[in-house]
C-alpha cells in the first residue's frame, strides 16, 4: 500500500530488497501512480514467495479515512483476486498517521469477506441460483496473510470477519429479485439467521396484524398478493445488567416498492426490488449482534410488504389506523415505508424498547441532501447520535446528521386525520423522520435514512465498490456494541 507519490515504508523496503532494488523500476513502468484504488500487479521473478505482489494506491494520506480505506482495500482486492485468490497484505510504516495496524488489519479481512460476495447469482446456466433466495451466491474465499502488521488484536479481526459475513447476507437479501423474496420469504431469512445465530424468533402473520391494529402495515400490503407481515428477533445480553435496557431496531421490509396507485416512473424501477435495504441491514445485525454479544438486550423487528398496484390497493386520500390509535391520511401511496415503520416502531414500544433505532430506504430527497455515499440519521437523543457518529466512522460507513426542527411538525398535519404521509417536497428526508417519530412514544429514537448508499449505481461514484453495499449492518451492530457500554469491540 502506498499513499502520495512516494513508494516509502519499511513494508516496501522488504519486497524492494527481496526483488533486488527493482520494485520502484517496475512499479513505474507499470505506470503506478498511488492514486486511491489504483492497483499493479507486479512479477517476482522467484525472487519472493508470492508470485506476484501488487501495490495498491491509496491516494493523499490526508484525505484518507476509514471509509475511503475500506473501499479501496475493497477494490484492490476484487481486483487483484480472481476465484481462489491468496492474498497477503503487508503492513507498511509509511501510512498516514491516522491508520492505525489494527484499523488497516480489520479493513483488510472485512474487503477479503466482502469480495467473495457476488451480484450475478442468476448467470451461467443458474447453477449459483439462490437456494432459499439468500443462500449461497459467493465465489471462493479469499485467503488473506497479513504480513509484517505490529501487534493486532485477534479479537477484533474476528468481529471484522463476523460484520463483512453479515454485510454481505444483507447484500444477498437486497439482490435478491422480488420474484423470489416477497414478504413470506424475508421473514423466512429472518427466522434462518435468527435459528443460526441462537436468538429467539416470532413472526406477526396479516391475521395477527390485524387483531393488533397495525392498520398502516397492513394497509401498504393490501394491494399485493402476498400478504405482509412482522418478524421480531430476540437477542439477550450476558449479563443481568444488559437486560435492564432494549434496544430496538426496527427495518423497512418493502419487498417491491411499485409505488402503488400514486405508481413510480418505470426507469430505474427494478432498484425497488432492494427497498428491503432496511430490513436486510437489521437482520444481518442481528446475526453479527448474536457473535459479538454486546451487553444490552436487542430486538430486531423486520417490517415485510409488497407495495403492489391492485384492485385491492390502498388508494390516495385513504386513511389508515396504526396500532398505536393515530390516524393517517395517505396522500400518496408511494410514502409507504413511513406507514409500515409506523407500526413496526409501535411494536418496539410495546416490546418495553428503552432505545429506538429506524433504518429504511425512506426518502428520494436523502439523495439529494447529502449525495450517493451517505445515509442521514435524525436523533432526539444526544447520546443515541453520539453513539452512531461513533459506530458509523469505526464501520467506515458514512452518516451525516439532519437536524429535528419542530416547525416542521405541522407539515405533518391532516384536514381528516392526526396525520398525512406525504408533506410535500421541501425537507421530504426531515419530514419523514418526524413523521416516524411519532411512533415512538416518546423513548430516545435515532432514525437512519439509507436510500441512497444502500446500493451503489454504475459509474455514479468510481471509488465505491458497485452494486448493494450492505448498508447499515455494521454501523447497527457496532452501536449496539457502543451502547451496551463495551470497550474495545465496538
Ligand atoms: N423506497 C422509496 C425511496 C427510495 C427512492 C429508496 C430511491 C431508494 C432509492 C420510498 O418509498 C419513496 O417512494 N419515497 C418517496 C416518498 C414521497 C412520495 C413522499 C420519495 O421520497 O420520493
Ligand atoms: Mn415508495
Ligand atoms: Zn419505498
Amino acid at each position: 500500500m502506498a499513499t502520495g507519490s512516494e513508494l516509502a515504508g519499511r513494508g516496501i523496503d522488504a519486497i524492494d530488497h527481496a526483488l533486488g532494488g527493482a520494485l520502484r523500476g517496475l512499479a513505474e513502468e507499470a505506470g503506478f501512480t498511488a492514486r486511491l484504488g489504483h492497483v499493479a500487479i507486479l512479477g517476482t521473478l522467484g525472487r519472493l514467495k508470492s508470485r506476484r505482489v501488487a501495490l495498491l494506491g491509496l491516494g493523499d494520506a490526508d484525505r484518507l479515512d476509514r471509509t475511503r480505506l475500506g473501499n479501496a482495500l475493497h477494490l484492490g482486492l476484487a481486483n487483484i483476486s480472481g476465484r481462489r485468490a491468496s492474498v497477503a497484505v503487508a503492513w507498511n510504516e509509511a501510512l498516514p498517521a491516522g491508520v492505525e495496524p489494527a484499523e488497516l488489519a480489520e479493513a483488510a479481512v472485512e474487503a477479503a469477506v466482502l469480495v467473495g460476495f457476488t451480484q450475478a447469482t442468476h448467470r451461467g446456466g443458474g447453477e449459483r441460483r439462490l437456494r432459499g433466495a439468500a443462500a449461497g451466491a459467493t465465489r471462493e474465499a479469499t485467503t488473506l496473510t497479513l504480513a509484517g502488521f505490529p501487534r493486532v488484536d485477534r479479537l477484533r479481526l474476528a468481529d471484522a470477519e463476523v460484520l463483512a459475513e453479515a454485510t454481505n447476507l444483507a447484500r444477498r437479501l437486497v439482490n435478491a429479485p422480488a420474484s423470489e423474496l416477497g414478504p413470506a420469504g424475508l421473514v423466512a431469512e429472518a427466522r434462518a439467521a435468527a435459528a443460526a445465530g441462537g436468538l429467539k424468533f416470532n413472526a406477526l402473520d396479516a391475521k395477527e396484524l390485524r387483531r393488533l391494529g397495525y392498520g398502516a402495515i397492513l394497509a401498504v400490503g393490501d394491494g399485493s398478493a402476498q400478504p405482509p407481515s412482522m418478524a421480531v428477533l430476540t437477542y439477550s445480553a450476558p449479563s443481568r445488567a444488559g437486560r435492564r435496557r432494549l434496544l430496538a431496531l426496527v427495518g423497512k421490509g418493502i419487498t417491491f416498492d411499485t409505488g402503488g396507485i400514486s405508481i413510480k416512473p418505470a426507469a430505474d424501477m427494478h432498484y425497488m426490488k432492494g427497498d428491503m435495504g432496511g430490513a436486510a441491514a437489521v437482520i444481518g445485525a442481528m446475526t453479527a449482534i448474536a457473535a459479538l454479544k454486546p451487553a444490552i438486550d436487542v430486538v430486531g423487528i423486520v417490517c415485510a410488504a409488497e407495495n403492489m398496484v391492485s384492485g385491492s390497493a390502498m388508494r390516495p386520500g385513504d386513511v389508515v389506523r396504526s396500532g398505536n390509535g393515530l390516524t393517517i391520511e395517505v396522500l400518496n401511496t408511494d410514502a409507504e415505508g413511513r406507514l409500515v415503520l409506523a407500526d413496526g416502531v409501535h411494536h418496539a414500544v410495546k416490546l418495553g424498547a428503552t432505545e429506538i433505532v429506524d433504518i429504511a430506504t425512506l426518502t428520494g430527497g436523502q439523495r439529494i441532501a447529502l449525495g450517493p455515499v451517505a445515509a442521514a440519521f435524525m436523533t432526539d437523543s444526544p447520546a443515541m447520535g453520539d453513539a452512531l457518529r461513533a459506530a458509523a466512522e469505526a464501520a467506515g460507513e458514512r452518516a451525516g446528521e439532519l437536524p429535528v426542527y419542530a416547525e416542521y411538525e405541522a407539515m405533518l398535519e391532516s384536514p381528516i386525520a392526526d396525520l398525512n404521509n406525504s408533506p410535500g417536497p421541501n425537507a421530504s428526508a426531515i419530514t419523514a423522520g418526524l413523521f416516524i417519530r411519532r411512533f415512538a412514544g416518546g423513548r430516545p429514537w435515532l432514525h437512519i435514512d439509507m436510500a441512497a448508499p444502500s446500493w451503489n449505481r454504475v459509474g455514479q461514484v468510481k471509488e465505491v465498490p458497485q452494486g448493494p453495499a450492505g448498508y447499515g449492518v455494521r454501523t447497527l451492530a457496532r452501536l449496539a456494541m457502543r451502547l451496551g457500554g463495551e470497550r474495545g469491540r465496538g
